[in-house]
């Protein structure tokens, strides 16, 4: 919902459409904060990518070399949220691709889940200085382009790393070790809230008990609801 001090996007001085349509242009929506981002603004991750790279909504517009949108399967069934590019994704324009990427791209492939199968982006898209975490206002900011990812990819399930995806998309601000690997349906989707694979390069333990044991169990859960899914010809 538009806050109070939102102004509308499509009532701005010669911009008098009522509507978002999917041959808006992009370069034409004005990139303030104070404006919302209507549901339909967008028809493409191109579309996206162009307007974000024009984006100035919040301060990271200034230090940012490229704004990263996400990679993956556009029409993925399962999309997996991170907090926001490191210093590689920010450089190359894609989205994990230092070694928490790295990593994350190995816990896919040990359950046989490729690029084709899942679609990877973050709750911010340019990068904080010096690997931050995203502020609440940046967060706000930026959180109209994931709904808007979310409404294009529509996937059934979404894979929230970390507490920053957590408390961005739902809200919860409870800590990821103890929410981690629960399921919670909103609407049509399945969100599981797992760890941030940075955390498990910092916790290299494979013990019983390990966040990498952890990790382990949660994307085989994963596996399997997506192919339980597949099975109903729910995707
Ligand atoms: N960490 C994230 O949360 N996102 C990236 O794209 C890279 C590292």
């Amino acid at each position: 919902m538009p806050t109070e001090d939102q102004i509308d996007l499509f009532s701005l001085g010669d911009v008098a459409l009522t509507q978002a349509s999917s041959d808006f242009n992009p370069d034409d929506i004005p990139t303030s904060a104070r404006v919302p981002i209507p549901p339909g603004t967008y028809s493409s991750m191109e579309q996206m990518q162009a307007h974000c790279n024009q984006c100035f909504r919040c301060d990271l517009g200034k230090t940012r070399t490229h704004a990263v949108i996400g990679r993956g399967n556009p029409k993925a069934p399962i999309m997996i949220v991170g907090e926001g590019p490191g210093q590689n994704e920010d450089e190359t324009g894609i989205a994990f691709v230092g070694k928490a990427g790295q990593l994350l791209d190995k816990i896919l492939a040990s359950v046989n889940l490729t690029e084709e199968d899942v679609f990877i982006c973050n709750v911010v898209k340019c990068r904080p200085p010096g690997n931050r975490a995203p502020t609440k206002d940046e967060a706000e900011a930026c959180k109209g382009y994931l709904l808007e990812q979310i409404r294009m990819v529509n996937p059934k399930i979404i894979l929230l790393t970390g507490a920053t995806a957590l408390k961005g998309l739902l809200g919860i601000t409870q800590g990821i070790t103890k929410v981690r690997g629960q399921w919670i349906e909103q609407g049509d989707r399945l969100y599981m809230p797992i760890f941030h694979p940075a955390y498990l390069l910092r916790n290299p333990s494979r013990e019983k008990g390990s966040p990498k044991w952890l990790m382990w169990q949660d994307i085989q859960a994963v596996r399997a609801r997506l192919d339980e899914l597949q099975a109903a010809g729910k995707v």
